[in-house]
């Protein structure tokens, strides 16, 4: 299958300044989960907004399954939506929610009964359907509500921050259970979120996006292994990438090319005890702090660069379970295989060092 949904240089004004979305271009194929990801206020909600045709595109063009969409109502686009706040009628039954888009567009009472007996067993919800909204848990609320925006067999499943309102271990839950319903039903989805951790789990691809315009879009690997710039490297990941200035780095380990201006390491990819001559940097550090997280802890080092510079701040992950301790000095090396460059402008520099 080729493309599906086409954004081309889609873009957002509110207003004759403030431009909200800027310029994205996006191809979906059939059947694909994409999740954007992104920091408060980068335009996320607008951009699902423009697809479901909610809001009015400034500039661009949007095409679904060969059809410009631009001058389409949103109720003739075939598009399902699930916001944060999606709101049940609360004086209905799970039935009566799941038929209700069914009856306002006419469907008769027999073929919707039969609809939502469907809808019911895919989600689960058999068992509930004559309950009423108020009595029943966050999670099963949260099936309802897809359950209903899946009754007309859309083309296209959008969902904005739909998780956002549960706890940490229904969020986690309930983030396989759309996963794997996605993958049954082979339904395009966009998924908006600002938590990676949904974006990295159940995406065939991500989109990071930061104050309107696109970073970066790939699979969640290839974004967290090879972050197109510094934003991305820095958002992705946590705790989050170290970056330094390359000027800040001892200069005799090797030398970098003239163009990098930072250099970063992800604080898993640090090395203790580091011994002998290996490529990559070596650092002499205090730990300043350990935070122990069960599993693994995280260190907060201090390394000094020698020569009476400042000191560098390293956040590094430790997996043994050999305790460090605050104070205890350590040895540490940044393998040059897992150093990420970057340039001027803040874009990655590829390839990376090469091992002398
Ligand atoms: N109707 C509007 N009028 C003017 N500005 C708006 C409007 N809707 C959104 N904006 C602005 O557009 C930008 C993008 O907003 P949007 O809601 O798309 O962000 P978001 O990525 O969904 O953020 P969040 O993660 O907080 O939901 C913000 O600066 C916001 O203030
Ligand atoms: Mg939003």
């Amino acid at each position: 299958m080729g493309e599906f949904v086409r954004l081309h240089g889609v873009s957002k004004r509110f207003g004759n300044i403030h431009t909200a979305v800027n310029s994205v271009d996006l191809c979906v194929k059939k059947g694909e989960f994409i999740a954007l990801l992104g920091p408060s206020g980068c335009g996320k909600t607008t951009l699902l907004r423009m697809i479901a045709g909610l809001e009015p595109i400034s500039a661009g063009s949007l095409v679904i399954d060969g059809e410009a969409m631009q001058d389409k109502h949103p109720r003739d686009r075939d598009i399902a939506m699930v916001f944060q706040n999606y709101a049940l009628y609360p004086h209905m039954t799970v039935r009566a929610n799941l038929e209700y888009p069914l009856k306002l567009r006419g469907i008769g009472r027999e073929a919707r009964a039969k609809r939502a007996d469907e809808i019911a067993a895919l989600l689960e919800l058999g068992t509930l359907l004559e309950r009423k909204p108020a009595a029943l848990s966050g999670g099963q609320r949260q099936r309802v509500a897809m359950g209903r925006a899946l009754m007309r067999n859309p083309k296209i499943f959008l969902m904005d921050e739909p998780l956002s309102n549960l706890d940490a271990r229904l969020r986690m839950h309930m983030r396989v259970e759309i996963a794997g319903l996605q993958r049954r039903l082979g339904i395009t989805t966009l998924y908006v979120t600002h938590d990676q951790i949904e974006a990295m789990t159940m995406a065939d691809r991500v989109v990071i996006m930061n104050a309107g315009r696109v970073q970066q879009i790939g699979p969640p690997q290839e974004v967290y292994d090879r972050p197109a710039n510094l934003f991305v490297a820095t958002f992705i990941g946590a705790p989050p990438m170290n970056v330094f200035r390359a000027v800040d780095l001892p200069a005799s380990v090797c030398s970098l090319r003239p163009d990098v201006v930072h250099v970063g390491v992800r604080p898993e990819d640090i090395v203790f005890d580091a011994e002998g001559d290996r490529p990559g940097f070596q650092f002499d550090c205090t730990v300043s702090l350990v935070e122990t997280l069960g599993a693994d802890s995280i260190l907060h080092l201090r390394a000094s660069t020698g020569h009476g510079e400042p000191e560098l701040s390293i956040i590094a992950r430790k997996r043994d379970n050999a305790r460090a301790l605050e104070g205890q000095r350590l040895g540490i090396w940044l393998p040059l295989s897992r150093i990420h460059l970057f340039d001027q402008s803040g874009s990655r520099i590829e390839p990376a060092l090469q091992e002398p």
